[in-house]
């Protein structure tokens, strides 16, 4: 949150007063941006397909991991409104995020975090494939913002954050579309941050490496694809002595950038990558 100061919610927290919107919130990084948002004082929108996508090789969450979100965001004290939605189908998303501003009051923070991965060789990716990565991370991350904005400026003022990855800073092998989605991110984060800046709406996106959630358990075949091309392998390493980080390590960054502590950063690529990025 930036700009104009949120009513207070009665409970104290860094994001105290704000309704965060998160999408892909039924597992993974978003429950734990759900839950970690939650504490520190804001209430939540969460939305999620609950549903599998044709092409997605691991199974998406179900409509119970998103009850389950509810439930823990409740147990935080927060007031929680979830729906399900797919961030490919603009007006299903504008129909969520309305009913959900409508029963919370407000929106301030928004969180693109849906998102799939695949993982093929450049001649193996099929056009299907393809939309499915570009339609969901890049095409869906742009339908959360186009949904929410009218939201921000009702408000007087907001914090948008694109869930990127180290592959929207790097060429990784395997991961064309995955890749390319996460690279436009940063398009879409920098060109929305230069237009919404005049109304105190910060935009930033996140980048992390590896991390513990169903996605990566769910994937496999890159360490098979390294070992058959063992001169792509250190592309994927970590600088610090970690392979993989947690959820929560994600969600420090993403309070930050949420909050009023970052009231002037705006633009920002921010890594929690291990020093994968800068090798
Ligand atoms: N896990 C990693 O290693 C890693 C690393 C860097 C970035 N990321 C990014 O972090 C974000 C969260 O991923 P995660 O690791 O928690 O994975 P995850 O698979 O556990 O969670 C993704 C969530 O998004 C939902 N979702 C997928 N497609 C959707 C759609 N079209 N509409 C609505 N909801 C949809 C899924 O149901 C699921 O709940 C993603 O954008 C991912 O690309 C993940």
């Amino acid at each position: 949150m930036s700009g104009r100061t949120p009513p207070a919610s009665g409970r104290p927290g860094r994001v105290a007063g704000c309704v965060a919107l998160i999408t892909g919130a039924a597992r993974g990084q978003g429950r734990s941006h759900a839950v970690r948002l939650a504490r520190e004082g804001a209430d939540i929108i969460g939305v999620d397909l609950c549903a599998d996508i044709e092409g997605v090789p691991y199974p998406l969450a179900t409509p119970a991991d998103l009850d389950e979100t509810a439930r823990l965001v409740e147990e935080a004290g927060a007031r929680v409104v979830t729906g399900r939605a797919d961030v490919r189908d603009p007006s299903a998303l504008d129909a969520v995020v309305a009913d959900g501003v409508a029963r919370l009051g407000r929106l301030d923070v928004v969180v693109a975090n849906a998102g799939v991965c695949t993982i093929q060789r450049w001649d193996e990716v099929t056009p299907p494939v393809w939309d499915a990565v570009i339609g969901t991370n890049l095409t869906g991350a742009w339908n959360t913002c186009v949904a929410s904005i009218p939201h921000l400026l009702e408000a007087g003022a907001g914090s948008i954050i694109l869930i990127s990855s180290t592959a929207g800073l790097k060429g990784q092998p395997f991961l064309a579309p995955y890749v390319a989605s996460k690279h436009g991110m940063v398009g879409v984060m920098r060109v929305l941050a230069n237009e919404l800046a005049a109304h105190s709406i910060r935009v930033n996106s996140i980048h992390p490496t590896g991390v513990d959630t169903p996605m990566l358990v769910g994937l496999g075949g890159l360490t098979e694809r390294i070992e058959a091309s063992p001169d792509t392998g250190s592309i994927f390493l970590n600088s610090l002595p970690v392979d993989v980080v947690s959820s929560e390590d994600v969600s420090d960054a993403l309070v930050y950038l949420a909050s009023a502590e970052s009231r002037y950063v705006t633009g920002l690529p921010l890594t929690v990558d291990a020093g994968a990025s800068a090798r």
